[in-house]
């Protein structure tokens, strides 16, 4: 799938490679400015990464992939000899961008497994495995939108957490795609999109892309899913994943574990949608994930920062829902229907 296809099946990209380096969007900024900001070298794209101009498990991993490119780049650039050493540099850069998300890190794996073969100049075959990994990322996703919307048919209603939509991933998203295929089928009536704070993904991404799909869609404070789920009007709770352990726990965007509680105590069930570039077979279980906690400023009001100040924030960005409490995880190889570490080891051997 070209890029010329990318832009067919998504309005948004959220990542463009062109001659000068890696187009971003800088995602912060949306709704209101849609402003590409160009890197040309591998901490670029690793501090593209870490500020959030670009995030969502896939694309953090697609972003990552051309990092490396970049940074092949230059380290050919000043010394065709040994360029294969000083990229690790870059490696440690992109890896250390943000922990959670294991897509980053499958991706950078399969960028050092092409290395070993090259020999002269690294361009051309690592950018075509970068493009392979974005191209097959839009792949997966259309694949999952079919087989998520198969699940969910008759469904009036879905909530949705974060954003899980073109902007996260190489285009159309993960439980955004299933979304959106479902909405094509026709028997989808509204979507539900909490705000998901602190980084309001939900406000500001989630209901934009909604919107420009003219998906009728109904934005809702994280505190109000409970009140949502009791008056009956979903039926599934649709969210995507940064991480799933080989017994299918999951972690996502912090708040996942609160709807998946509220979901079972209201009869709501619960699907994960993710290619499976985001199992990390090597985690065997949840508490093994390493979660994310960003800066306390990002919750604090600047009143409580001075040095006299008594007042802490507490930021995980991340938790993990157990594999108990979901109902289905969909991948592009298969649906796992509750996942344990017997159903999940059924999906190991159809994974790529
Ligand atoms: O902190 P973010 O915005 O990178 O978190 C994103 C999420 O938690 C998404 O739900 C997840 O990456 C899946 S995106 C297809």
């Amino acid at each position: 799938m070209s890029e010329h296809s990318i832009s067919a099946v998504s309005a948004v990209q959220a990542l463009k490679w062109s001659d000068r380096g890696l187009e971003v969007l800088d995602q912060r900024l949306l709704p209101g400015d849609m402003v590409y900001q160009t890197f040309d070298t591998a901490q670029g794209v690793a501090e593209a990464i870490a500020s959030m101009r670009v995030r969502g498990a896939p694309a953090i991993g697609i972003a990552a992939a051309y990092g490396v490119v970049l940074g092949a780049r230059a380290a050919y650039a000043r010394d065709p000899a040994h360029w294969k050493r000083a990229i690790e540099d870059d490696f440690a850069v992109l890896a250390r961008s943000r922990p959670t998300a294991v897509n980053l890190f499958w991706a950078l794996d399969r960028m050092r497994e092409a290395m070993a073969a090259i020999e002269g100049d690294p361009v051309p075959a690592l950018l075509a495995i970068a493009r392979r990994i974005h191209e097959d990322d839009l792949a997966a996703n259309l694949a999952m939108g079919e087989l998520g919307a198969d699940i969910l048919a008759g469904c009036k209603g879905v909530l949705t957490h974060c954003n899980t939509g073109a902007l996260a991933t190489g285009g159309y998203g993960t439980a955004l795609g299933v979304i959106r295929s479902t909405w094509r089928r026709g028997a989808l009536e509204r979507v539900y999109a909490t705000e998901t704070r602190p980084w309001s993904q939900g406000a500001r991404l989630t209901v934009w892309e909604l919107g420009q799909d003219r998906i009728p869609a109904t934005l809702l404070a994280d505190s109000a899913a409970a009140w949502l789920m009791k008056s009956g009007a979903v039926h599934w709770v649709v969210v995507g994943a940064d991480r799933i352990a080989a017994n299918g726990d999951v972690a996502n965007k912090i708040g996942t574990y609160s709807l998946a509680v509220l979901a079972r105590h209201h009869g709501v069930k619960l699907m994960v949608v993710a290619p499976t570039s985001t199992v990390d077979w090597a985690t065997a279980a949840g508490g093994d994930i390493v979660v994310e906690e960003r800066d306390p400023r990002e919750l604090l009001h600047p009143v409580f920062l001075g040095s006299d100040s008594v007042i802490d924030a507490w930021n995980p960005v991340f938790d993990v829902t157990p594999a108990a409490l979901i109902d289905a995880i969909v991948t592009e190889a298969g649906v796992v229907a509750n996942p344990s570490p017997h159903t999940m080891a059924a999906l190991r051997g159809k994974a790529r």
